[in-house]
């Protein structure tokens, strides 16, 4: 069964409610669908009543960039997944290197997360990758493993079909410097067969893995060709509706 793809705009802290109103518009307006890939935004906290709100007559989903790892309670400060979901989310991101460096969030804190994203009815797109310094040591297969390792012990064998992860190697994000083709596939096929032995061929399989660093209209395809990058996580280039708009068409 081929695997869903899925282009996903990680918009981070970026856009005051007009220019994310403008945003959508030109997604909305511009989007020529294709029936197997799926266009996901994931706006910032404040910005998603507006946001579900304008792609209430869209297939365009929403998704929540972090949230507790708690469903609800005393937590002040922190978001309920329960509530993303009541908003309208579909995914949540979970462990992007900037809130594991931001807010020392661990390999198990990330679990718990993606675990509570799942019980209040999100998909966890979880994030995982390594630092330049690992990859110049050639150590970055095991950061990884240890990061999917945490994750599946975490997650009950019947949830895990909500995962999906994404490859953000640190060194390529926000830099301009891509993974090349090669390079990102070398890694996806490393954590397929991580999933595989941890939860079984069927999980790996079905399990969509995403890959984000300076992605672009213009490496969208060749990144896209390789058989076990399933799609995009795209920060940067999300922003402006034209060349999301040209990466999700490269799909
Ligand atoms: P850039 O596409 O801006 O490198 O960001 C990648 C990212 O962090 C997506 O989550």
């Amino acid at each position: 069964m081929a695997r869903k793809k899925i282009i996903a705009g990680n918009w981070k802290m970026n856009l005051l409610p007009k220019e994310a109103w403008e945003l959508v518009d030109g997604l909305k307006e511009g989007l020529v669908i294709k029936p197997l890939v799926e266009m996901v935004v994931l706006p910032q906290t404040g910005l998603l009543s507006l946001v579900g709100e304008l792609l209430q007559d869209s297939v365009i989903s929403l998704g929540a960039q972090t949230s507790s790892k708690y469903r609800n309670g005393a937590h002040t400060g922190d978001g309920s997944p329960d509530l993303l979901r009541a908003l309208g989310c579909r995914y949540a991101l979970s462990g992007h290197s900037e809130r594991r460096q931001d807010h020392g969030e661990s390999d198990l804190e990330v679990a718990e997360q993606a675990l509570s994203q799942i019980a209040a009815g999100l998909k966890s797109i979880v994030c995982v990758g390594e630092s330049l310094s690992e990859r110049e040591a050639g150590s970055y297969k095991e950061k990884i493993a240890a990061q999917v390792k945490a994750l599946y012990s975490t997650v009950p064998k019947e949830l895990m079909g909500e995962l999906v992860l994404a490859y953000e190697p640190i060194w390529a994000i926000g830099t301009g410097k891509t993974a090349s083709p090669e390079q990102a596939e070398e890694v996806h096929s490393f954590i397929r067969s991580q999933i595989a032995a941890l939860a079984g061929e069927a999980v790996a399989n079905l399990t969509p893995l995403l890959y984000g660093g300076s992605a672009k209209a213009d490496n969208a395809a060749s990144l896209m060709g390789k058989p076990n990058i399933d799609g995009l996580l795209v920060g940067g280039a999300s922003l402006k509706s034209d060349e999301f708009l040209k990466i999700y068409q490269a799909s």
